[in-house]
Protein backbone atom coordinates (compact mmCIF):
# COMPACT_ATOMS: atom_id res chain seq x y z
CA UNK A 1 0.00 0.00 0.00
CA UNK A 2 1.64 3.37 -0.80
CA UNK A 3 2.59 5.44 2.21
CA UNK A 4 -0.23 8.15 1.32
CA UNK A 5 -3.11 5.57 1.13
CA UNK A 6 -2.04 4.33 4.40
CA UNK A 7 -1.36 7.72 5.92
CA UNK A 8 -5.16 8.27 4.82
CA UNK A 9 -6.84 5.47 6.49
CA UNK A 10 -5.46 6.45 9.87
CA UNK A 11 -6.29 10.18 9.67
CA UNK A 12 -9.75 9.08 8.27
CA UNK A 13 -9.78 6.58 11.52
CA UNK A 14 -8.79 9.46 13.61
CA UNK A 15 -11.35 11.61 11.97
CA UNK A 16 -14.46 9.17 13.31
CA UNK A 17 -12.66 7.68 16.22
CA UNK A 18 -10.68 10.71 17.82
CA UNK A 19 -10.68 10.71 22.13
CA UNK A 20 -12.18 13.67 23.53
CA UNK A 21 -8.88 15.12 25.54
CA UNK A 22 -9.28 18.11 27.53
CA UNK A 23 -5.96 19.65 25.93
CA UNK A 24 -7.19 18.25 22.90
CA UNK A 25 -8.45 20.47 19.71
CA UNK A 26 -10.68 17.52 17.67
CA UNK A 27 -10.15 16.93 14.22
CA UNK A 28 -12.94 18.72 13.19
CA UNK A 29 -12.19 21.63 15.24
CA UNK A 30 -8.86 22.05 13.85
CA UNK A 31 -10.10 21.71 10.39
CA UNK A 32 -12.50 24.64 10.70
CA UNK A 33 -9.52 26.81 11.74
CA UNK A 34 -9.28 26.26 15.76
CA UNK A 35 -5.65 25.85 17.41
CA UNK A 36 -4.16 24.22 20.38
CA UNK A 37 -3.15 26.18 23.55
CA UNK A 38 0.31 25.63 23.50
CA UNK A 39 0.67 25.92 27.27
CA UNK A 40 -1.91 23.36 27.50
CA UNK A 41 -0.14 21.24 24.74
CA UNK A 42 3.26 21.23 26.99
CA UNK A 43 1.17 21.08 30.20
CA UNK A 44 -0.38 17.43 29.36
CA UNK A 45 2.57 16.57 27.71
CA UNK A 46 5.12 16.98 30.84
CA UNK A 47 2.43 15.20 32.39
CA UNK A 48 1.75 12.14 30.14
CA UNK A 49 5.50 11.13 30.52
CA UNK A 50 4.88 10.39 34.29
CA UNK A 51 1.25 8.70 33.85
CA UNK A 52 -1.77 7.50 32.26
CA UNK A 53 -4.07 9.47 30.07
CA UNK A 54 -7.04 9.35 33.31
CA UNK A 55 -4.27 10.02 36.17
CA UNK A 56 -3.02 13.14 34.41
CA UNK A 57 -6.35 14.23 32.91
CA UNK A 58 -7.61 14.98 37.31
CA UNK A 59 -3.94 16.88 37.56
CA UNK A 60 -3.75 18.67 34.15
CA UNK A 61 -8.08 19.95 35.11
CA UNK A 62 -6.18 21.13 38.58
CA UNK A 63 -3.74 22.75 36.99
CA UNK A 64 -5.64 24.85 34.39
CA UNK A 65 -8.00 26.01 36.97
CA UNK A 66 -5.83 27.04 39.49
CA UNK A 67 -2.77 28.55 36.73
CA UNK A 68 -4.70 29.26 34.02
CA UNK A 69 -1.99 30.60 31.93
CA UNK A 70 2.04 30.29 31.67
CA UNK A 71 2.32 33.40 33.15
CA UNK A 72 0.12 32.45 36.03
CA UNK A 73 2.32 29.28 36.47
CA UNK A 74 5.44 31.02 36.32
CA UNK A 75 4.12 33.11 39.14
CA UNK A 76 3.02 30.38 41.38
CA UNK A 77 5.30 29.80 44.67
CA UNK A 78 7.27 26.91 44.07
CA UNK A 79 6.13 25.42 47.31
CA UNK A 80 2.40 25.68 45.66
CA UNK A 81 3.38 23.53 42.66
CA UNK A 82 5.24 21.06 44.37
CA UNK A 83 2.14 20.25 46.09
CA UNK A 84 -0.28 20.01 43.58
CA UNK A 85 2.25 17.73 41.19
CA UNK A 86 2.27 15.60 44.31
CA UNK A 87 1.55 11.39 43.06
CA UNK A 88 2.52 12.02 39.54
CA UNK A 89 5.99 11.27 40.66
CA UNK A 90 9.28 12.10 38.91
CA UNK A 91 9.38 15.71 40.82
CA UNK A 92 12.16 16.74 39.20
CA UNK A 93 9.84 17.01 36.52
CA UNK A 94 7.63 19.71 38.40
CA UNK A 95 10.75 21.67 39.21
CA UNK A 96 12.08 21.70 35.48
CA UNK A 97 7.97 22.85 35.28
CA UNK A 98 7.87 26.02 36.93
CA UNK A 99 11.58 26.60 35.45
CA UNK A 100 10.52 25.96 32.15
CA UNK A 101 7.47 28.72 32.80
CA UNK A 102 9.87 31.14 34.04
CA UNK A 103 12.07 31.46 31.01
CA UNK A 104 9.08 31.66 28.86
CA UNK A 105 7.08 34.38 30.73
CA UNK A 106 10.27 35.96 31.72
CA UNK A 107 12.90 35.62 28.27
CA UNK A 108 10.31 35.04 26.11
CA UNK A 109 8.00 37.16 26.14
CA UNK A 110 5.21 34.80 27.25
CA UNK A 111 4.95 33.04 24.16
CA UNK A 112 6.37 29.06 23.37
CA UNK A 113 8.95 29.10 21.04
CA UNK A 114 7.11 27.88 17.57
CA UNK A 115 10.16 25.80 16.43
CA UNK A 116 11.76 22.34 17.59
CA UNK A 117 15.16 23.50 18.28
CA UNK A 118 14.01 26.81 20.34
CA UNK A 119 11.34 24.69 22.08
CA UNK A 120 14.29 22.30 22.90
CA UNK A 121 16.56 25.07 24.45
CA UNK A 122 13.30 25.09 27.90
CA UNK A 123 14.06 23.50 30.63
CA UNK A 124 12.83 19.97 30.72
CA UNK A 125 11.98 20.19 27.35
CA UNK A 126 13.54 17.04 25.70
CA UNK A 127 13.68 15.49 21.82
CA UNK A 128 10.58 13.99 22.60
CA UNK A 129 7.93 16.96 24.29
CA UNK A 130 9.79 19.72 21.70
CA UNK A 131 8.20 17.34 18.63
CA UNK A 132 4.95 16.67 20.43
CA UNK A 133 4.37 20.57 20.91
CA UNK A 134 5.57 21.74 17.35
CA UNK A 135 2.93 18.85 15.90
CA UNK A 136 0.60 19.28 17.97
CA UNK A 137 0.57 23.04 19.20
CA UNK A 138 1.94 23.95 16.37
CA UNK A 139 1.03 21.91 13.34
CA UNK A 140 4.34 22.00 11.74
CA UNK A 141 6.02 18.42 10.98
CA UNK A 142 8.11 16.58 13.66
CA UNK A 143 8.42 12.76 14.42
CA UNK A 144 6.42 11.83 17.75
CA UNK A 145 7.33 8.45 19.00
CA UNK A 146 6.09 8.28 22.50
CA UNK A 147 5.72 4.86 23.93
CA UNK A 148 2.23 3.68 21.78
CA UNK A 149 3.80 5.03 18.43
CA UNK A 150 6.64 2.67 19.47
CA UNK A 151 4.01 0.14 19.61
CA UNK A 152 2.27 0.74 16.60
CA UNK A 153 5.63 1.20 14.35
CA UNK A 154 7.27 -1.75 15.70
CA UNK A 155 4.05 -4.61 14.84
CA UNK A 156 3.14 -2.50 11.24
CA UNK A 157 6.72 -3.52 10.25
CA UNK A 158 7.50 -6.67 12.48
CA UNK A 159 10.60 -4.90 13.96
CA UNK A 160 12.71 -7.92 15.52
CA UNK A 161 15.65 -5.64 17.11
CA UNK A 162 14.07 -5.68 21.32
CA UNK A 163 13.59 -2.03 22.55
CA UNK A 164 15.83 -0.05 23.93
CA UNK A 165 18.14 -1.14 20.68
CA UNK A 166 15.16 -0.89 18.39
CA UNK A 167 14.50 2.91 19.58
CA UNK A 168 16.80 4.39 15.87
CA UNK A 169 15.32 2.13 13.75
CA UNK A 170 11.77 2.49 15.06
CA UNK A 171 11.89 6.24 15.29
CA UNK A 172 13.62 6.15 11.16
CA UNK A 173 10.82 4.12 10.16
CA UNK A 174 8.16 6.50 12.24
CA UNK A 175 9.90 9.51 10.59
CA UNK A 176 8.90 7.73 7.20
CA UNK A 177 5.60 7.93 7.97
CA UNK A 178 5.39 11.02 9.61
CA UNK A 179 6.04 13.16 6.72
CA UNK A 180 2.44 14.70 5.11
CA UNK A 181 -0.21 16.37 5.77
CA UNK A 182 -1.94 17.33 9.34
CA UNK A 183 1.14 17.30 11.18
CA UNK A 184 -0.66 17.34 14.44
CA UNK A 185 -3.64 14.60 14.22
CA UNK A 186 -1.11 12.76 12.43
CA UNK A 187 1.09 12.50 15.63
CA UNK A 188 -2.53 11.83 18.12
CA UNK A 189 -3.74 9.36 15.35
CA UNK A 190 -0.52 7.53 16.02
CA UNK A 191 -1.17 7.99 19.66
CA UNK A 192 -5.50 6.75 20.06
CA UNK A 193 -4.68 3.46 17.91
CA UNK A 194 -1.77 2.62 20.30
CA UNK A 195 -4.12 3.66 23.14
CA UNK A 196 -7.48 1.87 21.80
CA UNK A 197 -6.58 -0.44 19.28
CA UNK A 198 -2.91 -1.79 19.27
CA UNK A 199 -3.04 -1.97 22.79
CA UNK A 200 -0.04 -3.85 24.73
CA UNK A 201 -1.64 -7.23 25.86
CA UNK A 202 -4.66 -7.48 23.49
CA UNK A 203 -4.55 -6.04 20.44
CA UNK A 204 -8.16 -5.38 18.70
CA UNK A 205 -7.04 -5.95 14.94
CA UNK A 206 -10.07 -6.59 13.89
CA UNK A 207 -10.88 -3.03 14.20
CA UNK A 208 -7.50 -1.61 12.66
CA UNK A 209 -7.26 0.60 9.72
CA UNK A 210 -3.87 -0.65 9.19
CA UNK A 211 -4.21 -4.43 9.77
CA UNK A 212 -4.05 -5.44 6.62
CA UNK A 213 -0.41 -3.43 6.14
CA UNK A 214 0.57 -4.84 9.75
CA UNK A 215 3.29 -7.57 9.45
CA UNK A 216 3.50 -8.63 13.18
CA UNK A 217 -0.43 -9.74 12.32
CA UNK A 218 0.64 -11.27 9.41
CA UNK A 219 2.92 -13.17 11.66
CA UNK A 220 0.02 -14.21 13.90
CA UNK A 221 1.73 -12.86 17.24
CA UNK A 222 1.17 -9.08 16.47
CA UNK A 223 1.07 -9.06 20.93
CA UNK A 224 4.65 -10.09 20.98
CA UNK A 225 5.79 -6.71 19.66
CA UNK A 226 7.91 -4.95 20.13
CA UNK A 227 10.50 -7.54 21.59
CA UNK A 228 12.23 -6.33 24.79
CA UNK A 229 15.36 -7.21 26.38
CA UNK A 230 14.96 -8.82 29.94
CA UNK A 231 15.30 -6.14 32.36
CA UNK A 232 17.87 -7.00 35.27
CA UNK A 233 15.69 -7.29 39.06
CA UNK A 234 15.31 -4.16 40.59
CA UNK A 235 17.91 -3.80 43.65
CA UNK A 236 16.09 -3.88 46.91
CA UNK A 237 16.41 -0.82 49.45
CA UNK A 238 15.72 -0.98 53.10
CA UNK A 239 14.95 2.69 55.06
CA UNK A 240 12.56 3.35 58.32
CA UNK A 241 9.91 6.18 58.33
CA UNK A 242 8.58 8.22 61.06
CA UNK A 243 4.88 9.13 61.92
CA UNK A 244 5.05 11.49 64.97
CA UNK A 245 1.68 12.35 65.78
CA UNK A 246 -0.10 15.16 67.84
CA UNK A 247 -3.24 16.49 67.96
CA UNK A 248 -4.62 15.31 64.18
CA UNK A 249 -1.31 16.91 63.12
CA UNK A 250 1.70 14.89 61.84
CA UNK A 251 5.38 15.80 61.17
CA UNK A 252 6.93 16.35 58.20
CA UNK A 253 10.26 17.36 56.79
CA UNK A 254 11.25 19.14 53.70
CA UNK A 255 13.59 17.09 50.82
CA UNK A 256 16.66 18.51 50.17
CA UNK A 257 16.28 19.98 46.83
CA UNK A 258 17.76 17.93 44.52
CA UNK A 259 17.57 13.91 44.44
CA UNK A 260 15.08 11.92 44.27
CA UNK A 261 11.39 13.18 45.69
CA UNK A 262 13.56 16.77 45.71
CA UNK A 263 11.81 19.50 47.22
CA UNK A 264 8.61 17.02 48.51
CA UNK A 265 6.82 17.26 52.00
CA UNK A 266 7.65 13.79 53.33
CA UNK A 267 7.62 11.88 56.67
CA UNK A 268 11.56 11.74 58.18
CA UNK A 269 13.31 8.46 57.82
CA UNK A 270 16.93 7.05 57.67
CA UNK A 271 18.59 7.05 55.17
CA UNK A 272 17.45 4.12 52.54
CA UNK A 273 20.45 1.15 52.18
CA UNK A 274 20.90 -2.20 51.20
CA UNK A 275 20.20 -3.63 54.51
CA UNK A 276 17.69 -3.98 56.98
CA UNK A 277 17.72 -1.65 59.81
CA UNK A 278 17.89 -3.26 63.62
CA UNK A 279 14.72 -1.39 65.78
CA UNK A 280 17.77 0.25 68.18
CA UNK A 281 19.56 1.78 65.24
CA UNK A 282 16.57 3.08 63.34
CA UNK A 283 15.22 4.56 66.34
CA UNK A 284 18.69 6.45 66.67
CA UNK A 285 17.49 8.39 64.01
CA UNK A 286 14.03 9.07 65.08
CA UNK A 287 13.02 13.14 64.95
CA UNK A 288 12.43 12.91 68.56
CA UNK A 289 12.89 10.84 71.35
CA UNK A 290 8.99 9.43 72.22
CA UNK A 291 7.55 5.74 72.58
CA UNK A 292 7.94 4.36 68.98
CA UNK A 293 5.57 1.85 67.94
CA UNK A 294 6.63 -0.60 64.97
CA UNK A 295 3.57 -0.85 62.83
CA UNK A 296 4.74 -2.68 60.07
CA UNK A 297 6.32 -1.84 56.81
CA UNK A 298 5.29 -0.49 53.01
CA UNK A 299 6.85 -1.39 49.68
CA UNK A 300 7.35 0.83 47.19
CA UNK A 301 9.16 0.95 43.55
CA UNK A 302 10.96 3.48 42.04
CA UNK A 303 12.22 3.21 38.46
CA UNK A 304 15.72 2.29 39.91
CA UNK A 305 14.99 0.08 42.79
CA UNK A 306 12.71 -1.23 45.24
CA UNK A 307 12.20 0.00 48.88
CA UNK A 308 11.00 -1.58 52.05
CA UNK A 309 10.18 1.18 55.00
CA UNK A 310 9.59 -0.06 58.14
CA UNK A 311 6.93 2.30 59.70
CA UNK A 312 7.50 3.82 63.21
CA UNK A 313 4.66 5.88 64.72
CA UNK A 314 4.40 7.69 68.24
CA UNK A 315 2.78 10.67 70.04
CA UNK A 316 4.42 13.89 70.35
CA UNK A 317 4.82 16.02 73.70
CA UNK A 318 5.61 19.05 72.45
CA UNK A 319 5.50 20.00 68.75
CA UNK A 320 8.91 20.36 67.85
CA UNK A 321 9.34 23.86 66.26
CA UNK A 322 11.74 22.31 63.03
CA UNK A 323 9.06 19.76 62.24
CA UNK A 324 6.56 20.76 59.85
CA UNK A 325 3.34 20.21 61.11
CA UNK A 326 0.54 19.73 59.10
CA UNK A 327 -3.01 18.24 59.53
CA UNK A 328 -3.46 14.65 58.22
CA UNK A 329 -5.45 15.44 54.89
CA UNK A 330 -3.52 18.09 54.25
CA UNK A 331 -0.20 15.69 54.39
CA UNK A 332 -1.91 12.70 52.12
CA UNK A 333 -2.43 15.62 49.29
CA UNK A 334 1.04 16.97 49.56
CA UNK A 335 3.31 14.07 49.76
CA UNK A 336 4.44 11.54 47.32
CA UNK A 337 3.13 8.42 47.27
CA UNK A 338 5.48 6.27 49.21
CA UNK A 339 5.10 8.22 52.23
CA UNK A 340 1.36 8.54 52.32
CA UNK A 341 1.52 4.11 52.29
CA UNK A 342 3.50 5.11 55.63
CA UNK A 343 1.27 7.74 57.03
CA UNK A 344 -2.19 5.54 55.96
CA UNK A 345 -0.46 2.50 58.17
CA UNK A 346 -0.34 4.49 61.10
CA UNK A 347 -3.63 6.08 60.91
CA UNK A 348 -6.34 4.34 58.94
N1 LIG B 1 0.04 10.40 25.32
C1 LIG B 1 1.05 11.28 25.27
N2 LIG B 1 0.67 12.41 24.68
C2 LIG B 1 -0.64 12.27 24.38
C3 LIG B 1 -1.59 13.10 23.77
N3 LIG B 1 -1.29 14.31 23.38
N4 LIG B 1 -2.81 12.60 23.60
C4 LIG B 1 -3.10 11.37 24.01
N5 LIG B 1 -2.27 10.53 24.58
C5 LIG B 1 -1.03 10.98 24.77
Amino acid sequence: MPRSTLRARLLDWYDANARVLPWRVSPGARRRGERADPYRVWLSEVMLQQTTVPHATAYFLKFLERWPTIGALAAAPDDAVMAAWAGLGYYARARNLLACARAVAGEHGGSFPTFEAGLRSLPGVGGYTAAAITAIAFNQPANVVDGNVERVVARLYAVETPLPAAKPEITRLAAILAEGPRPGDWAQALMDLGSLVCRPKAPLCDRCPLAVECRARAGGAPETYPRRAKRADRPRRHGAAFVLMRGGMVALVRRPPKGLLGGMLGLPTTDWRAKPWPTADALAQAPAPASWRRLGEIEHTFTHFALTLDIYCAEAGAPDPDLIWLPVERALAEMPSVFNKGLRLATR
